[in-house]
């Protein structure tokens, strides 16, 4: 099935569509954008990027709509003037996959730590763990560590006894792995240590860890708010931004990871934040695709909930 349609007509070959596409979907040639993969991950990019318009992509084409005064129309907000600016800045977010070298400076890395810590925390216990990663190389030291995890679970996944012996006696999540992630990780690694590529952090100059101390009463649900709070700042800053959760699910299972970033055995890490100066300009905000998952409205019986389904138009 085609996801992306570009428009031959309108289309320069300007080249920002392969600049940002995360999957790799474009490649100009003879001037214009041709698709040359399938493996679209329907985030946007392409269109939001594009000077021409000339993009469309098949999921965002019926989206969610956020014109916010009329949805709002008979709510009390404080400041109903500054919800349309909240509402554009949260839109134009993006998750940014190319970096220029310049360096974000570390007052800016611990401003933004601040701004974290407004986000709610259960029980207010704010029991967040920051680490920051100030230069480049850093970045790459830590990549590298992530790296050669990956290289070893790769090794481990592509063996077919030991996907069997796992499913036997620890659940099927190699074969998942397999299935799932083992090509586009070999990829990857191909990249990073045959030619030199960062596909990890995508060229990010500075990192930000945030995790929490597990004897707090929800460590992940308050490290990924302070991360929210930390994307939007950034953004309100100039800084590109990217999650990244390769790199949780590797310092999640390597103690040695672990040891050199410094992630006591009391803590966990929940969020890995790319930081740098954006290579990659967006003109107008992504659509997003209507929510998949259910949005009920809940209304109390004599004896439970019922739900009705409720649209988000
Ligand atoms: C938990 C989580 C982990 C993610 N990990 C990665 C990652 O390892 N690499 C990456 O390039 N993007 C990663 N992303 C970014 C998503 O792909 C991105 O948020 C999604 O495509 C929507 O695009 P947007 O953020 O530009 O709106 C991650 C996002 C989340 C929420």
């Amino acid at each position: 099935m085609t996801m992306i349609q570009v428009d031959a007509e309108k289309c320069t070959g300007c080249g920002q569509c392969e600049l940002v596409c995360p999957h790799n979907c474009f490649a100009v040639a003879g001037g214009v954008a041709t698709i040359i993969s399938s493996n679209c991950l329907e985030c946007g990019h392409c269109l939001a990027a594009c000077p021409v318009s000339a993009i469309s992509v098949v999921a965002l084409a019926d989206p969610l709509y956020f014109e916010t005064f009329t949805e709002l129309e008979g709510v009390a907000v404080p400041e109903p003037g500054g919800v349309p600016e909240l509402v554009r800045l949260l839109r134009s977010r993006r998750s940014v996959r190319n970096y220029s070298a310049k360096p974000v400076p570390l007052s800016l890395l611990q401003y933004l730590v601040k701004i974290g810590t407004t986000a709610p925390s259960g029980t207010n216990s704010q029991l967040w763990t920051f680490a920051l990663l100030e230069h480049r190389a850093d970045v790459i030291g830590l990549g590298d560590g992530v790296a050669h995890f990956f290289k070893k679970l790769n090794k481990k996944a592509a063996n077919p006894v030991l996907r069997g012996l796992a499913r036997l006696f620890a659940g099927d999540s190699l074969g998942r792995y397999y299935r799932n992630h083992y090509k586009a990780i070999k990829h990857g690694l191909e990249a990073w240590f045959d030619r030199g590529e960062d596909q990890l952090f995508h060229g990010a100059t500075a990192a930000i860890l945030v995790g929490g101390l597990k004897k707090a009463s929800c460590p992940c649900e308050d490290a990924l708010l302070a991360t929210g709070q930390i994307l939007l700042a950034a953004q309100q800053m100039g800084l590109g931004t990217c999650l990244i959760g390769f790199v949780v699910e590797a310092l999640r299972h390597d103690a040695g990871l672990r040891e050199v970033v410094g992630v006591g055995s009391d803590e966990e890490v929940y969020a890995v934040i790319a930081l740098g100066y954006s290579a990659e300009k967006y003109l107008r905000p992504a659509p997003r695709k209507r929510i998949a998952g259910r949005v009920v409205k809940l209304s109390r019986g004599k004896t439970s909930y019922g739900c009705s389904r409720s649209s988000l138009s």
